[in-house]
């Protein structure tokens, strides 16, 4: 159905997200063209600004649960890169860079700790290496994926075979969208919509998307350098970063609502608002005479899953909290 503008009439879909608090957070090292180690880092304000982007998910009814961070695991505030949910199945992450490496074993825990939460089943480890959300984008049917910089042709291929689903694979070339998600967002994963940044992507690979997406919002410079393409939709609320200026004004006009987050702290290692955002896709609930008794199962699963989140979330709340008062603490000492 369109609206009385001509676009499609826009709906939010209930997420489940993964994300870990930058409890750690710190650019001691440099993998990719924005981190500076010598730079300054407000980690109380990186805290604050991510607590804010899990609030604003919680308060449009999305699920949020949390990893719990490892000191000396500065990047593992950028939960995206950790693995990939599709359908229910997980492909752990394995990292380019050593510094990040022993960040894929702790989402792979975690997901076999937790895969009843959304139909998952075995986890086996990664074989070729991909950086997970960073570089794979989950459409409707079909994955998009990045190669360039991180992830690999054959963990494309890795991917493909684990989902079942068609992977086509994009080539990035600018170091400093060196992830698909700094290049391209999903907006609506129904109806694969998308926005993206033409020049960060290959002659091949640009002439590519404009065929299979001409109704693409296109991103300029400007706002893709500010991050405005890593973005998080629900198929109506899009968490934008706050520098994204036109992408905003574009995503309203074509009826979607831009949700402004800063998350300037974080951006200083080279990752905004999908970075930190893992996406877990549930497996699909069977139903009809094929499958009699895997609803009914389905549904305790779910309603036990909804307390343990529930649960384990304001169990994790404090806890953040309890790190945001040290932190102050710490700082108002040492001023
Ligand atoms: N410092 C991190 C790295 O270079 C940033 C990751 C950004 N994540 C993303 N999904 N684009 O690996």
């Amino acid at each position: 159905m369109l609206n009385h503008v001509g676009h499609p009439i826009r709906h939010a879909k209930l997420r489940h997200y993964l994300m870990c608090p930058p409890t750690y957070f710190d650019v001691e090292y440099s993998i990719n063209p924005w981190m500076d180690p010598g730079g300054p880092v407000d980690r109380v304000l990186a805290v604050r600004q991510w607590s804010g982007l899990v609030e604003v998910y919680r308060s449009t009814g999305h699920r949020v649960d949390l990893l719990k961070p490892l000191a000396g695991l500065p990047d593992m505030v950028y939960a995206a890169n950790g693995a990939s949910v599709v359908d229910g199945r997980t492909l752990p992450a394995r990292f380019a860079s050593s510094q990040r490496q022993a960040e894929a074993a702790i989402h792979a825990a975690w997901h076999r700790q937790n895969g009843i939460l959304y139909g998952g089943g075995e986890v086996q480890p990664a074989i070729a290496v991909n950086e997970a959300e960073g570089d794979f984008a989950v459409l409707s049917r079909r994955i998009l994926a990045g190669q360039g910089f991180r992830t690999t042709p054959e963990a494309h291929r890795e991917l493909a075979k684990l989902t079942g689903r068609e992977v086509i694979s994009l080539e990035l070339i600018d170091p400093h969208l060196f992830h698909l998600d700094l290049a391209l967002a999903v907006l609506d994963d129904d109806r694969d919509h998308i926005a993206y940044y033409p020049d960060a992507f290959s002659p091949q690979s640009r002439q590519l998307l404009s065929q299979l997406f001409p109704d693409a919002l296109i991103a300029s410079e400007h706002d893709a350098y500010a991050f405005g393409l890593n973005a998080v939709s629900d198929g109506l609320h899009v968490f934008i970063s706050a520098g994204a200026r036109q992408l905003r004004e574009d995503l309203a006009a074509a009826g979607y609502w831009p949700i402004s987050i800063d998350l300037s702290e974080l951006i200083k290692g080279g990752g905004s608002v999908k970075c930190c955002t893992q996406e877990i896709r549930p497996a699909p609930v069977r139903t009809g005479a094929t499958s009699v008794g895997v609803a009914p199962l389905l549904a305790g699963r779910a309603s036990r899953a909804d307390s343990a989140l529930r649960l384990r979330a304001s169990e994790e709340d404090s806890s953040i909290q309890r790190d945001v008062r040290e932190e102050h603490q710490i700082k108002g000492a040492s001023s």
